[in-house]
């Protein structure tokens, strides 16, 4: 990977401005992106719900980078590079599914769930499976939610423990099912993506539908100053439901008031699901948004929570997996209308398509230059457009160019 020209870009970034043209569109920062960013990060997952008895597994793709997380035998949740150590193949297509042990189909080595070799047909007397385990990944677990990181030495994940597990808890995604997944690919490149998704700008025009519950015109809400989301902070913790908010530069989260009248983020502003997560107050709980660097937001209401994941796959595609999940007592049909409970993210996210590919065909242009975000619109853009300019410098520090 040739660094100088990323490195020159990184460090022409005018503050408060958007990236430099080449960061969005070059091979070398896509591949640059997997190094420094995702290989370096913590991943939102998936949530234990999908995961929950031995031998469920989740097979994903970060970027290039096959990776498995699966349920032991043993009830413990591990994560490992979906490569057999013989000649490479991948274990599992991606996808969720449940195995009784990990056999590569090629020349059928064969994994228990731990990870370890278990058979190896026609090897040599003197061929020693220990040594052939699967590599593991890191892996950790905050209230149902699942992380993994492939850095060789991951970030300090103890804050995000701390601060997130008390607002997150209440939703009981420990006890939650997937009611949906949906995989949608947009031709942008990733950044432009987790950047549209970090706005709402462009939200009261683009979104209709999420316009109507959510608080599109908010400034900084993730600040939390103004006296009525101070008193909605306050009922909030009366209930028990802690609004926040916390964070760090790498993730946020807060409890916000949807629109006055409103208790869920549908098309009705009603609850979709029936069999409610959080009981207390009634549900009129808002919702808690969190969201992970780099690639992630959720929100968490009291039906039902969605998690968006936007999944590089080259530097002009990339995959937003989106999940629905709900109690998991919940039942379709009787408890909730899967086209009801999807309607609003899934209009929401074919809106934000159009808006990410025709932001992505416009950045060609030589006429693009890096424009100016709106400190108040655009805060959690700016934070996330920083926060990758301070981990890709500090991976430019630590590599040679
Ligand atoms: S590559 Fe897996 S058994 Fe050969
Ligand atoms: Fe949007």
């Amino acid at each position: 990977m040739d660094l100088s020209g990323v490195a020159q870009w990184v460090g022409s970034r005018r503050a408060g401005h958007s990236l430099p043209q080449h960061l969005y569109l070059s091979p070398d920062a896509f591949d640059f992106d997997l190094a420094a960013i995702f290989g370096t990060s913590w991943l939102l997952a998936g949530f234990t719900a999908e995961v929950k008895q031995p031998g469920d597994y989740l097979s994903f793709m970060v970027g290039r980078w096959p990776v498995i997380v699966v349920r032991g035998r043993d009830g413990v949740l591990r994560a490992f590079h979906n490569s057999c150590r013989h000649r490479g193949s991948i274990l599992c297509k991606p996808g969720a599914g449940h195995a009784p042990r990990l056999t590569c189909p090629y020349h059928r080595w064969s994994y228990g769930l731990d990870g370890r070799l278990l058979a190896a047909g026609r090897m040599p007397d003197d061929f020693d499976k220990t040594d052939y385990g699967l590599k593991p990944v890191h892996l950790e677990t905050i209230a149902g939610a699942i992380f993994v990181s492939l850095a060789q030495v991951p970030p300090d994940i103890s804050i995000l423990r701390r601060d997130l597990t008390p607002l997150l808890e209440p939703h009981n995604l420990e006890r939650a099912k997937v009611a949906h997944k949906s995989v949608l690919v947009e031709y942008a490149n990733w950044k432009l993506v987790v950047e549209n998704g970090r706005e709402c700008y462009h939200c009261a025009s683009g979104h209709p539908e999420l316009a109507r519950t959510f608080p599109v015109g908010a400034t900084q809400y993730f600040d939390l100053e103004a006296a009525a989301a101070r008193l909605f902070t306050e009922r909030m913790e009366a209930i028990g439901l802690p609004a926040g908010p916390v964070g760090e530069d790498w993730w946020q989260a807060v409890r916000f008031a949807l629109n006055d009248g409103n208790v869920a983020m549908t098309t009705s502003g009603q609850f979709a699901v029936k069999k409610l997560m959080v009981e207390a107050g009634g549900g009129d709980a808002g919702s808690l948004r969190w969201a992970v660097e780099p690639n992630n937001f959720c929100h968490s209401t009291s039906d039902y929570t969605f998690a968006f994941n936007a999944m590089p796959v080259s530097p002009g595609e990339t995959h937003v997996v989106s999940t629905w999940l709900v109690h998991e007592d919940a039942v379709e049909g009787v408890d909730y209308d899967i086209d009801e409970l999807t309607h609003l993210w899934t209009q929401t996210n074919l809106q934000d398509k159009v808006f990410a590919e025709d932001n992505q065909v416009g950045v060609w242009s030589p006429g693009y230059t890096p424009g100016p975000y709106s400190p108040t619109a655009e805060s959690l853009t700016l934070r996330f457009v920083d926060w990758y300019c301070a981990r890709a410098s500090e991976y430019l520090a630590r590599v040679p160019v």
